[in-house]
C-alpha cells in the first residue's frame, strides 16, 4: 500500500488535472476557525497558523466562507467591497501569505463569491439610494414602484428566506416614501440586477482579481437565484417543501434559465487561467436531475449535492440518492459531490439523530422535540461520514465535523447573531448552533480558539473535551477516524473509482430478512458494509479491516474460539480489503 505521502504526490499534486473531480474540500468558516488577533473572531492569520493540522488531516482544498469587507449583518455574506479583506479578518497581505502557505502544503484555496446580492453598504447601493428612480445607479439593483394607493404595497408578495417580506421601501432624497428594492435575504442584502451588463462586467473584474492572486476556484453563493422571472409574478410557496429553493414548483426567483449563461461566461473566463480553476455552485435546486444542469460541461465544475445532505439515515433512501446522483451528474460528465454539513444546516452529529422535521436553515434549540442522545447521534454521524467518503467523486467537510462537534443548542438569546433569529422575532433559531468557534486545545482559554479567551458566539460547557489535542493520539477518536478514512480514500483512489453495489443477501452470515438493513458496495479494491439494523452482522472472512466507524463487536459464543468473526454493530460502517483481492461475492 502507498504511504499517504506518496499517494499525495501521485494523485493530488497542485498540477493534477481536473483535481476537483476527486478532491476532499474542507470548509473553513473564518469567523469560527482560529483567532490570531485575540478579538474573539477568527481570522486569516489564525488559518495560516493551523494549516499543518489540515495537512495532517489530509484534505486537498479549503473553501473559505467570505472574509471580504462587510458590515457582517449576515456573517460576511453581505459584501461591501469584493476585492479587499475586512479588517476583522486581516489584510490582503495576510491572504497572500495564507494562500502561499496552503499551496506550499499542496492544499488548494477556494474563495466564496457572493454575486446574488451585495451589502447595503456597498458604494453602488449607496449611490442607488441617492439617485432617482429609473437612473443607471438604481438599474444595478432591483428597484420597483410599489403597488396599491401611493405605492405603499410591495411590488410582489415574495418572502425573504430569513423571514418577513423580500422588499424594503426606501425614502427618496426629498424625504418622500419611494421605491422598493428586492432582497431575497436580509434587508441589508439588496439583490443585484443580473440583466444589467455593468453588473456582469463588475463580477468578471472580481473573478479576475482573485484568480490573479492565485486562488484555485470559487464557491458561488445562491447560484440558483441570480436571475429572476422578468414578469415578477406573485408566488406562494408549497409549505410542505419550502426551503432554500427546495420546492418542486420553483419560485420565480429560483432556477431561472437565465443563470446558465452567466456560468458559461465564467467558465470561459476561468479557462483562460492555468491550473484547472473551478466553480462550485451553491444551488438549492428542486431535483437532482435539474441540479445537474448547473454542471454541464461548459458551466460550473461542481455543485453541492444538497439532496444527499437532506437524505435521512435509511439504507433504501441512501442507495437511491447515491444512484440518482451518480446517474444525473454522470450524464453530463460531472463528478458527483457529497456533503453532510455546512454553516447553514444543523451539524450532522446532531441532525442524524433527530426524529422531528427541521426545515433547512430553521435551526434547533433546547426546546426542539425529540433531541437525540449525543453518543447515539455521533455514532450515526461517524457511520454516515464513512459511507460518504467511500463514494467516488468529490466530498465536502465542514470545520469541526472531524472533531465530532454537535450542534450547540443552548446559545443564550442575547448572544444569537443570525438574521433569521431577528427577522422571525425568535421563532426560528437559525444557524448559530453550527457556527460556534471550534476547540483546539482542551485546557486553553476559549478551548484554544483565541488566546484572549474571547469567542464571538459563546462556546458551551465541555467544548474542550472535543478539542483536537485530546483526539490527536486517541485511536478511537473521531479525528483519528477522519484521518484514516482520508488516508485510505487517497491511497486506494476511491475518489476516481467506480461504485458497484453488492447484494447483502449473499454476504456470508447475513440472515434472511436482515439484508434490507445493510448496504454493501465496492469501490476499487475496497468493500464497504453499512449496518443500519439492530442485529450485528459478521464480517466476511479473510478480509482486512481498513477503517471502521465504530469498534467492532466480538461474536458471542465460545470465547476461546480463535476464528470468531468480528461483528459490525448497528449504525456502523466498515471498509475492508482482501489481501489477495478475491471478489467478495
Ligand atoms: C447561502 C449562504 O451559505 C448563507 O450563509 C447566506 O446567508 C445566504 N446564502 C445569503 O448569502
Amino acid at each position: 500500500m502507498q504511504t499517504r505521502h506518496d499517494a499525495r504526490h501521485t494523485t493530488q499534486t497542485l498540477t493534477a488535472p481536473e483535481w476537483w473531480r476527486t478532491a476532499v474540500i474542507y470548509q473553513i468558516y473564518p469567523r469560527s476557525f482560529a483567532d490570531a488577533s485575540g478579538d474573539g473572531v477568527g481570522d486569516l492569520r489564525g488559518i495560516t497558523r493551523r494549516l499543518d493540522d489540515l495537512a495532517d488531516l489530509g484534505v486537498d482544498a479549503l473553501w473559505l466562507s467570505p472574509f471580504m469587507v462587510s458590515p457582517q449583518k449576515d456573517a460576511g455574506y453581505d459584501v461591501a467591497d469584493y476585492c479587499d479583506v475586512d479588517p476583522l479578518f486581516g489584510t490582503l497581505a495576510d491572504f497572500d501569505e495564507m494562500l502561499a502557505a496552503a499551496h506550499a502544503r499542496e492544499i488548494r484555496i477556494i474563495v466564496d463569491l457572493v454575486p446574488n446580492h451585495s451589502s447595503d453598504q456597498h458604494p453602488w447601493f449607496q449611490e442607488a439610494l441617492r439617485a432617482a428612480p429609473g437612473s443607471a445607479e438604481r438599474a444595478r439593483y432591483i428597484f420597483r414602484d410599489g403597488r396599491g394607493p401611493g405605492g405603499d404595497q410591495p411590488p410582489t408578495n415574495w418572502d425573504s428566506i430569513f423571514g418577513g417580506p423580500a422588499w424594503t421601501r426606501v425614502t427618496e432624497e426629498d424625504g418622500s416614501p419611494g421605491q422598493w428594492y428586492l432582497h431575497l435575504f436580509d434587508s441589508s442584502q439588496p439583490d443585484f440586477n443580473w440583466e444589467n451588463e455593468e453588473v456582469r462586467e463588475e463580477f468578471r473584474r472580481i473573478l479576475r482579481f482573485w484568480l490573479d492572486r492565485g486562488v484555485d476556484g470559487f464557491r458561488v453563493d445562491v447560484a440558483h437565484g441570480m436571475v429572476k422571472d422578468p414578469s415578477f409574478p406573485d408566488w406562494s410557496p408549497n409549505p410542505e417543501a419550502a426551503s432554500m429553493g427546495g420546492d418542486s414548483a420553483p419560485a420565480p426567483y429560483w432556477e431561472q434559465p437565465g443563470v446558465h449563461e452567466i456560468y458559461r461566461d465564467w467558465h470561459r473566463l476561468l479557462a483562460e487561467y492555468d491550473g484547472d480553476r473551478a466553480l462550485c455552485g451553491e444551488a438549492w435546486v428542486s431535483t437532482i436531475e435539474k441540479t445537474a444542469l448547473w454542471v454541464r460541461p461548459d458551466e460550473m465544475h461542481q455543485t453541492f449535492n444538497f439532496h444527499y445532505l437532506e437524505t435521512p439515515w435509511e439504507p433504501a433512501a441512501l442507495r437511491r440518492i447515491i444512484d440518482d446522483s451518480l446517474r444525473a451528474f454522470g450524464a453530463v460528465g460531472a463528478p458527483s459531490t457529497w456533503v453532510l454539513s455546512n454553516h447553514d444546516v444543523v451539524r450532522h452529529a446532531t441532525r442524524l439523530g433527530l426524529t422531528a422535521e427541521n426545515p433547512q436553515g430553521t435551526g434547533i434549540g433546547p426546546d426542539f422535540p425529540g433531541l437525540p442522545e449525543p453518543q447515539h447521534a455521533l455514532r450515526r454521524a461517524r457511520a454516515a461520514t464513512a459511507l460518504m467518503l467511500a463514494l467516488p467523486g468529490s466530498a465536502y467537510l465542514y470545520q469541526g465535523e472531524e472533531l465530532g462537534l454537535p450542534e450547540v443548542l443552548d446559545i443564550p438569546d442575547e448572544a444569537r447573531q443570525d438574521p433569521t433569529w431577528f427577522r422571525t422575532r425568535g421563532e426560528r433559531y437559525g444557524r448559530d448552533g453550527c457556527r460556534v468557534p471550534i476547540p483546539w486545545e482542551s485546557d486553553a482559554p476559549a478551548a484554544g480558539f483565541s488566546s484572549s479567551g474571547r469567542s464571538w458566539l459563546p462556546q458551551p460547557e465541555g467544548w474542550g473535551t472535543f478539542a483536537r489535542d485530546c483526539q490527536r493520539d486517541d485511536a478511537g477518536s473521531t479525528l483519528s477516524l477522519y484521518r484514516r478514512l482520508l488516508e485510505v480514500r487517497r491511497a486506494h483512489g476511491l475518489g476516481e473509482g467506480t461504485l458497484r453495489w453488492l447484494d447483502p443477501g449473499e454476504l456470508p452470515g447475513v440472515a434472511e430478512g436482515q439484508s434490507e438493513d445493510v448496504l454493501a458496495l465496492s469501490n476499487q479494491d475496497v468493500v464497504v458494509l453499512a449496518n443500519f439494523g439492530a442485529t450485528p452482522i459478521p464480517l466476511p472472512p479473510g478480509r482486512h479491516v481498513l477503517a471502521s466507524s465504530t469498534e467492532l463487536v466480538a461474536e458471542s459464543g465460545a470465547p476461546d474460539r480463535e476464528d470468531r468473526a468480528p461483528l459490525l454493530p448497528q449504525d456502523a460502517v466498515v471498509w475492508l480489503v482482501s489481501p489477495e483481492n478475491v471478489p467478495l461475492i
